[in-house]
């Protein structure tokens, strides 16, 4: 590659000079520099001068079967000799997204038997939207409309996708959401819970949030009801048992549809094909995207139930939606072949009965006890430390996230790439991680919280 002719230096000029990178503060990153990754290996990833990092956090949150797997390499090179593109409009398809569509449906919860397919989570939340949308005036009720959403959920940055998610300061930056959309109290026992409220209770309270909209609404004015079964972006909430059933049985009440964002959770990270099923939910659709190909290339897919899918086939007329990319022969070459890796590597049950099992033990075991940790709470794969500066009162070292960028940074700087979200540190490894991993990884941790513990102590 032509990259080994530049020094890290002069990569990072280079950076600085033309790259505009994503949620980034661009004044930080010209004073700091860009960290330069050009390779991956396992778990491992690589920067230009060769220093190894634990990846806990599988890319973004997708490299599911670990880097540098030559089996996705070969199906896209074959692919790509065959035929590297073709769209799905005008009737037309090709064999990889036909042959895709249907694994999915295969793996799928049983009511969900259509796919369409996008490059990304916030495409395919945008079609999601459209899709509810458009599906309810075919119906014969365009006022059933709105849509229910929650705090501080992350559906993606396109416009549908960032006013569809929670984030205040996203919405700021829009000059005009998508209307017509409402968020509700989230799931998050640590912060929300009040004085003496079990977790069940609190689970309710926040099921009923979703039935207060409706009703708010009347419920002949609202489509659908969107969530992450697990909140990622927002810091790894897991809801209490008594959530999902509880919006289960108010969305059915209303007739109102439950869109689920998989877009982290689907494939595999929560020990199941998709956390519909860990968590026992019935979805009317379900975005899907990163770890479809475990990131090795841009695919989204929206699972639609057979519902709406009945609905649009039966009423017919144009759903004027797509994209030149849906269903890229390449990318759903690359998916086939991943899920196949997923499948013949056993990968899915080795979490929900051994490394998901064993990550949330080590992390109770090693890491929940520390003076800087309020919490810590994992679903498969998927992991979150709280980081307080009072373990009793749960108090937060102010200003809000400080304290967790300088656990990241001392995680980083010993080895593990694991993320902040205000004051969480959340993990979201490979499925490839073994025992041997998540004991490595929690050294890491333990030596990032000390060193981070020593730093804001003498402050
Ligand atoms: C739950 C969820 N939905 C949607 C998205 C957006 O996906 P993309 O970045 O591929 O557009 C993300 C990305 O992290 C996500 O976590």
């Amino acid at each position: 590659m032509t990259y080994r002719n530049y020094s890290l230096k002069q990569l990072q000029q280079i950076d600085a000079s033309h790259h505009l990178h994503p949620f980034t503060d661009h004044k930080d990153l010209r004073a700091a520099g860009s960290r330069m990754i050009s390779r991956g290996e396992g778990p491992y990833v690589y920067d230009t001068e060769g220093g190894a990092l634990l990846d806990a956090m599988a890319g973004l949150w997708c490299v599911n079967i670990g880097y540098g797997r030559k089996e996705l390499a070969e199906a896209a090179y074959e692919q790509m000799k065959e035929l590297p593109y073709y769209n799905s409009f005008f009737r037309c398809t090709t064999p990889p997204s036909t042959l895709l569509a249907q694994k999915i449906a295969e793996i799928a919860p049983p009511n969900l038997n259509q796919v369409f397919f996008g490059s990304s989570g916030s495409e395919s939340n945008d079609t999601a939207l459209r899709l509810v949308r458009h599906y309810w005036a075919l119906e014969g009720k365009p006022a059933k409309n709105r849509i229910i959403s929650r705090q501080m959920a992350y559906h993606g940055s396109t416009v549908a996708g960032a006013s569809l998610g929670g984030m205040e300061h996203m919405h700021e930056q829009l000059g005009g959401a998508v209307p017509n959309i409402v968020h509700v109290m989230m799931p998050y026992a640590f912060e929300l819970a009040l004085p003496g409220e079990s977790d069940h209770d609190f689970g309710l309270r926040a099921a009923k949030a979703v039935e207060d909209a409706i009703l708010d609404a009347g419920p002949e004015n609202v489509a659908a009801f969107i969530a992450e079964p697990i909140q990622g972006a927002g810091g790894v909430k897991i809801p209490p048992a008594s959530y999902w059933p509880e919006v289960q049985r108010i969305v059915k009440k209303y007739d109102v549809l439950l869109m689920l964002d998989e877009v982290i959770t689907g494939y595999g990270r929560t020990g199941a094909w998709f956390a519909a099923q860990s968590l026992g939910i019935e979805a009317d659709t379900i975005t899907t995207a990163k770890a479809l190909t475990s990131g090795y290339q841009p695919l989204s897919a929206l699972l639609v139930s057979d519902r709406i899918a009945g609905t649009l086939t039966e009423k017919g007329g144009e759903f004027f939606h797509g994209y030149t990319y849906s269903g890229h022969p390449v990318a759903c070459a690359v998916a086939l072949k991943n899920l196949e890796i997923i499948e013949s590597e056993g990968l899915i049950d080795r979490v929900r009965d051994e490394t998901g099992p064993y990550l949330a033990e080590q992390l109770q075991k090693r890491i929940a006890g520390h003076d800087l940790v309020g919490e810590v709470r994992t679903f498969g794969l998927l992991g979150a430390i709280e980081i307080v500066k009072d373990r009793a009162s749960r108090e937060r070292y102010l200003p809000s996230g400080s304290a967790a960028v300088v656990v990241r940074d001392h995680a980083i700087a010993n080895g593990l790439m694991m993320r902040a979200t205000g004051d969480t540190m959340i993990l979201s490894p490979p499925l490839v991680w073994t025992r041997e991993t998540i004991d490595l990884a929690c050294d890491r941790i333990a030596r990032a919280l000390d060193l981070a513990a020593a730093d804001l102590r003498g402050k």
